[in-house]
């Protein structure tokens, strides 16, 4: 275990999702500097704000005023004395390459060799990478004291997640006892950090590590998608959906977590880990990985077919010569969080306009500066007037502000619940 009187300075690099909750954890006993390319978000961060859209966050903000975290844009400034450094930077996926695009990792560990020379700290990967990764930098720079810890936060509950972890699990190279040591000081340092939450701990060989991370993703956008497509069958066989789900999770090895339909999965994580999960199978027999794919595909095609058959239909039954709109209420995947990245509402979006009907879509969180990415939409901040607007209103989630409009909004929500 971890003593108390240890005092470690740590880096975190990335303060988005991932690296500003962790920081948020680890800055209540230790000294936390935060290396972020985003001017913007460190000035807030060193305000004491939070950069990203989390109720718990905020009141865990108000409520630790005195946490021993300060940010920069200064890589000098950030690996002037580190013990540990997290690396919490975008693995986002490229299409050309068909795999996750590692390099801003790649060049975080390679800044941190040549900033640290002497020092040698521990460099913990948080960025979700492909299977292998963090033992081909080992071998690639022969920096032998690198881990990866996957993370497992949900969007909306990021702090809440890291203080309350379902387990924690450290890769490294388990032959080496001196990594071993490493892997096993990391765990004793997010345990504490969790300060009396009990959840268990592995240490792994780091590329079990990264498939564990892959393979938890796969599993659960594969129980979404079965949710989806029983969602599918029950409403075009006019069956009630939420009645079959509920009484399928009585079976406690069913259960009735996570099976709330919607319009796909979607967000920073699930598309991008099943499609770097399939590519890896790449000569490898399987069925269910590429299926998981195309069932989303299949889903976000069917939502978009339903709604597009709907609004042709108000338009053909209504006496007016003015197409019905298309309303969209938010474009985020979850209550509660502000980010829509990847969200199944925005392909939902790609796949209905340019079809005829005008789309209004209603996002506080949007940045009007620097959303362009459907010019022919109007956006709309004032819920009230995108309520009288809009003659169907597209929810992923059914939100109880819709209740006033409830019959022009199609959602195939069943719990309002994420
Ligand atoms: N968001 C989640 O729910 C979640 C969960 C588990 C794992 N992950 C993984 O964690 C990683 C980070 O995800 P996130 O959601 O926190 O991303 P994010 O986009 O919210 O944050 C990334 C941060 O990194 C900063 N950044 C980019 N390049 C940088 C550089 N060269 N140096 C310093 N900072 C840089 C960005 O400005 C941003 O603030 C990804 O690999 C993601 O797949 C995310």
């Amino acid at each position: 275990m971890l003593e108390a009187k240890n005092i470690y300075n740590i880096t975190v690099v990335g303060g988005g999702y991932v690296g500003f909750s962790l920081s948020c954890m680890l800055s209540v006993n230790h000294n936390v500097i935060l290396l972020d390319v985003d001017r913007a978000r460190v000035e807030e961060i060193n305000r004491h704000a939070s950069p990203i859209e989390d109720e718990h966050i905020t009141n865990w903000l108000e409520n630790h005023v005195d946490l021993s975290l300060s940010a920069t844009i200064r890589p000098a400034e950030a690996y002037n004395d580190p013990d540990i450094v997290f690396v919490a930077v975008p693995t986002d996926f490229s299409e050309s390459r068909n795999a996750f695009d590692t390099s801003v990792v790649e060049g975080v560990i390679k800044s941190v060799i040549q900033y640290c020379p002497q020092r040698q700290p521990i460099i913990v990967i948080k960025s979700t990478v492909p299977v292998g990764f963090t033992e081909r930098m080992r071998s690639e720079t022969g920096y032998r004291r690198l881990l990866f810890c996957p993370e497992f936060l949900r969007e909306g509950k990021a702090l809440y997640d890291c203080l309350h972890p379902n387990r924690i699990i450290a890769g490294t190279d388990m032959d080496d006892p001196a990594l071993m040591q490493d892997a096993s000081l990391v765990c004793d340092l997010m345990l504490e950090g969790c300060s009396g939450y009990e959840c268990p701990s592995l240490i792994v060989n780091s590329s079990e590590a990264e498939a564990i991370k892959l393979f938890s993703n796969a599993y659960l956008a594969l129980r979404v998608s079965f949710f989806n497509e029983l969602d599918c069958f029950a409403e075009l066989s006019g069956l009630n959906a939420g009645e079959i789900i509920r009484g399928m999770g009585l079976d406690p090895r069913i259960g009735q977590d996570y099976n709330n339909p919607s319009f796909g999965y979607g967000g920073n994580c699930l598309p991008k880990d099943t499609r770097q999960l399939l590519a890896q199978f790449s000569g490898i027999p399987q069925n269910i990985i590429s299926a998981i794919v195309e069932s989303n595909q299949t889903r976000m095609d069917h939502i978009s077919a339903q709604i597009l058959s709907r609004a042709k239909k108000i338009s053909h039954d209504s006496s007016s010569s003015q197409s019905p709109v298309i309303g969209v209420y938010r474009l985020n995947m979850k209550a509660g969080s502000d980010n829509y990245r990847h969200s199944a509402t925005l392909e939902v979006l790609k796949r209905i306009s340019g079809k005829g009907f005008p789309i209004e879509i209603y996002e506080p969180f949007v940045d009007l500066d620097n959303f362009d990415m459907f010019p022919e939409c109007e956006i709309q901040n004032d819920l009230d007037r995108f309520k009288s607007d809009c003659q169907i209103i597209l929810a992923n989630r059914f939100e109880s502000c819709l209740e006033d409009v409830k019959e022009k909004v199609y959602t195939r929500d069943q719990f309002h619940t994420n």
